[in-house]
C-alpha cells in the first residue's frame, strides 16, 4: 500500500473520513502528537492499529471526540461531577479522562479493561476529521511501538510508510508530548501519565489530585500498573541515554561527552542552551519546559538518525509541564542519571 501525505483541505478531510468509515487507518495531527486513527466502534479497524504499530494487545487506546455530547454514549452511567468540571476547564485540550466504559466500546479499544480513555483534542484538523468520519476515533500515537511519538507528518511517514493509506499533514505539534491521562474512577483522581494539563491545573479545579508513583521512577518487580502503557519501554532512542543534573551540569555534560569519545563512542549532548560546547555534537532542548516538551521527541529521532551511541541530556525541574518532560526523558534513559 502506498502512503499518501496530504495537506488538510475540505476534500482531503472527506477522503480521510470515508477511509475511516471503511475501516482503514489515517494518521492525523493533534496539539500533542500525531495520532493513528481508526473508527473506535469498529473492532476490526481497531485491531489494524495494533498490527500497524506492533503494539502489545494489552495496551488500551484513547477514544477521540469532537464535542462534549459525544461522551455519554461511550461511558457507563452519568458523567461524574469531577469529570464534568475538568472537561469544562480543559477540553478541548491535552487531557484524557479514564471513565467506566459503555458496551459500545469494542474490547480491543479498552484491551479488556472495564474503562475507556476519552479525549477531545484541541486541534482544528483533528476535530474536522472526527466530524468528517461521523464516529469517535480511537488513536494511539502514530509511531511504531517503542519509538518516540511523532510530532510531524514526516515522523509518521518514517514509521508508517506502506502500512497506512493516508497521513494528514497539519505541521508540527504545539505541545509535543502526549496528553495527561487522568483516572476518574478513583477519589482523589489520579494522574497516570503527566502532560500539558499539569497536576496543579487539576488541583485548581478539583481541590486535590494524586500523581501515580511510577511517573518518575522505573516500575518495581511485580508492581501492578494502573495504566498498561507504563510498563513498556517507551520513547527509547537506540543510543544509551543518561540524565545529567546538578550545579555543574554543563561542565559535566561536556566531560561525559569527551569521556565517551575517548572510549571511541559517538555522543550527543541535549542541553537547554546549545551554545558554548565548542565543537561537540549538541542540540538545544530549549530553556523552558514547554520548549523542551515541543522539541524532545524530534531530537530523540534525530539522535537515532545520527546513529549516536551515547546521549547526555540536561534535566528539567519536575514541576508543571516539566513533570511530563522528565517522565518521558526518564523513561527514554531507563531512569539512568548522574549528578554533577
Ligand atoms: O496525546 C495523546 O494522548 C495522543 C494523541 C494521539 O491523542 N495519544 C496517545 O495514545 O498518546 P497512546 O496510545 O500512545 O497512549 C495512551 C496511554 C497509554 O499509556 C495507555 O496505557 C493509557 O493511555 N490508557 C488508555 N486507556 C486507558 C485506560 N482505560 N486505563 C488506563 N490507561 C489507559
Ligand atoms: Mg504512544
Amino acid at each position: 500500500m502506498t502512503t499518501q501525505v496530504l495537506l488538510p483541505t475540505a476534500k482531503t478531510l472527506q477522503t480521510a473520513g470515508t477511509l475511516l468509515r471503511a475501516g482503514e487507518l489515517v494518521g492525523f495531527p493533534t496539539e500533542t502528537v500525531y495520532g493513528l486513527g481508526a473508527n473506535a466502534l469498529d473492532q476490526a479497524a481497531v485491531l489494524r492499529i495494533f498490527e500497524a504499530k506492533g503494539r502489545p494487545a494489552d495496551n488500551p487506546l484513547i477514544v477521540h471526540i469532537a464535542s462534549l455530547e459525544d461522551v455519554a454514549p461511550l461511558i457507563k452511567g452519568d458523567l461524574p461531577e469531577a469529570a464534568r468540571k475538568l472537561a469544562e476547564a480543559y477540553w478541548p485540550g491535552p487531557m484524557t479522562m479514564v471513565l467506566p466504559k459503555s458496551s459500545r466500546i469494542p474490547l480491543a479499544v479498552s484491551a479488556g479493561l472495564s474503562t475507556v480513555g476519552i479525549r477531545f483534542p484541541d486541534h482544528p484538523v483533528a476535530q474536522a476529521l472526527i466530524q468528517a468520519a461521523g464516529v469517535p476515533i480511537a488513536a494511539p500515537s502514530a509511531n511504531r511501538s517503542g519509538r518516540p511519538s511523532p510530532t510531524t507528518a514526516a515522523h509518521v511517514l518514517e514509521d508508517m510508510d506502506e502500512r497506512i493509506p493516508l497521513i494528514l499533514d497539519g505541521g508540527p505539534c504545539r505541545v509535543g508530548v502526549e496528553s495527561t491521562v487522568i483516572d476518574l474512577t478513583c477519589d482523589p483522581v489520579r494522574v497516570l501519565r503527566p502532560g500539558g494539563v499539569t497536576p496543579s491545573m487539576i488541583a485548581r479545579v478539583l481541590g486535590s489530585v494524586e500523581v501515580d508513583g511510577s511517573v518518575l521512577r522505573p516500575l518495581m518487580p511485580g508492581e501492578v500498573v494502573r495504566s498498561p502503557g507504563m510498563k513498556y519501554r517507551h520513547y527509547a532512542p537506540k543510543g544509551e541515554m543518561t540524565l545529567v543534573s546538578g550545579a555543574n551540569v554543563r561542565a559535566r555534560l561536556a566531560s561525559l561527552y569527551d569521556e565517551a569519545e575517548r572510549q571511541g563512542e559517538t555522543a550527543l549532548i541535549l542541553a537547554k542552551d546549545a551554545r558554548g560546547f565548542d565543537g561537540r555534537l549538541v542540540r538545544a532542548l530549549g530553556e523552558t519546559d514547554a520548549e523542551a516538551a515541543a522539541s524532545l521527541f524530534a531530537l530523540l529521532r534525530e539522535a537515532d538518525a545520527l546513529g549516536v551511541q551515547r546521549i547526555y541530556a540536561e534535566v528539567f525541574d519536575p514541576e508543571g509541564v516539566g513533570l511530563a518532560v522528565m517522565n518521558r526523558m526518564g523513561r527514554a534513559a531507563g531512569f539512568h542519571r548522574v549528578v554533577a
